[in-house]
């Protein structure tokens, strides 16, 4: 890549194309949970502007600018109270809409508090997400429920952890099927099974392969792509494929496994900081598994691994706290969680990772993909063009999917998990 087009990629505070492509899809602000009726605001940053999240008496949630209209103190100290967050300075109140309900400091009668607004993110909520568009008004998009809870009745258990690097270094990490059988080794482990299984303390899988084959498939939203490696057992007949899929911009779904789905979700607080969501998902197909379980097992419990303010423990200053004992015990890494391991990497970059100087290889035929993709993407919306994914007719994100198995060699993995375009597999 040229240093032009890293900084396409990576840049998406203030007038950045890739932050108009993103101002142009529904954006995670938070998790619903976060936000109870009347409970403290919640801060969020998205695309580097510092905002505020709160649910009403009504269960309503707003998300508002952070600093008040009136003279910019901050509403995350606000008192949210009658359907309403009241700034402490001198009482100005706002609904979730960002109108004036009171104006405390103002003579009675006076017409100001019909002419201020404060700024305000129309917002939903679906998937255990509270969701707002940030785009311009005359551009909103219909608003449709996550690709990892296509139905209300889905369950989404989510670690949330600040990752202190630029968004596609993050990305190009859920999309790249070839570290897991290094990075991952130790808890992603090789076993005589006939798919993917989670235990209580690793995910087995059925090949030893370290080189997969890749093949990729471009979509409207994004793309598809397949990793094939030779299975443990019946290496001669089948293959074991893993597919991936990345929804432009945010949404990685990564291969499911016995117990539940696999998604991430990647937010950028700014240019060189980005909320990672690591989700684990299921229907009424699968067992699924509880949001403090899921932490626990992704070591990223709230209070313990990461702070209330979603700042992991783990960082470059103590190293991860990795274990080199462990490492000569027999642990790959030293580093305990799966998402640990990868922030390591990401963060290890640096903020933004100058890709000018990389050596890619085969392997890293979907991180290329990504890149062109989005490239491309950000000169379009440069351009005048409408933003990745957003032309209609829209593919339904819930109609979307991704597969992990070991199937036949004459099966098209395009025809596998949901959301081909590809003539082909339909
Ligand atoms: S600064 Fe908020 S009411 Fe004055
Ligand atoms: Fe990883």
């Amino acid at each position: 890549m040229t240093p032009e087009e890293n900084e396409l990629l990576c840049r998406v505070e203030g007038d950045a194309p890739m932050g108009h492509i993103m101002r142009r899809h529904w954006i995670a602000a938070c998790l619903s949970e976060e936000v109870k009726a009347d409970g403290a605001p919640v801060k969020t940053r998205l695309l580097g502007e510092d905002l505020v999240v709160f649910r009403d008496s009504k269960g309503r949630v707003g998300v508002l600018g952070e600093f008040c209209a009136h003279r910019r103190a901050s509403l995350l100290y606000g008192r949210n109270e009658e359907c309403g967050l009241r700034c402490l300075y001198h009482g100005w109140k706002f609904d979730v809409e960002g109108n004036v309900l009171e104006m405390a400091s103002e003579p009675e009668g006076s017409n100001f508090p019909g002419r201020v607004k404060q700024k305000a993110y129309p917002a939903r909520e679906a998937g255990g997400f509270v969701w707002c568009f940030m785009g311009p008004a005359e551009e909103i998009i219909e608003f449709q429920p996550p690709a990892f809870s296509p139905t209300p009745q889905c369950r989404v258990s989510a670690t949330k952890v600040r990752v202190r690097c630029n968004w596609a270094q993050v990305l190009e990490g859920q999309i790249d099927s070839a570290h897991s059988s290094s990075l991952h080794s130790s808890d992603m482990v090789p076993a005589q099974v006939d798919g993917a299984k989670a235990t209580e303390e690793n995910w087995l899988r059925p090949s030893t392969d370290k080189a997969p084959r890749f093949q990729v498939e471009r979509t409207s939203y994004g793309f598809r792509y397949a990793a094939i490696r030779r299975p443990i057992q019946n290496a001669e007949t089948h293959d074991y494929i893993r597919t991936t899929v990345y929804i432009a911009p945010f949404t990685a779904l990564i291969p499911p496994n016995n117990v539940h789905n696999v998604a991430t979700l990647l937010v950028p607080e700014d240019d060189v900081t980005t909320m990672f969501y690591f989700i684990a998902w299921n229907g009424p197909d699968k067992p699924g598994i509880d949001a403090q379980t899921w932490r626990k097992f992704n070591v990223l419990e709230w209070g313990k691994d990461v702070d209330r303010h979603f700042n992991n423990v783990r960082t470059a200053d103590n190293f991860y706290q990795q274990d080199r004992a462990a490492m000569a015990a027999g642990n790959f890494t030293g580093i305990k969680g799966i998402p640990n391991q990868d922030i390591a990497m990401w963060e290890g970059m640096g903020p933004i990772s100058d890709r000018s100087k990389e050596r890619v290889g085969v392997s890293d035929i979907a991180v290329n993909a990504f890149r062109r993709l989005m490239v491309e993407a950000a000169r379009d919306v440069r351009d005048g063009k409408p933003a990745i994914g957003t032309a209609e007719p829209r593919v339904r994100h819930a109609t979307i999917s991704s597969f992990e198995g070991v199937v036949p060699k004459a099966t098209d993995w395009r025809s596998l998990g949901g959301g081909s375009e590809s003539p082909r597999a339909a």
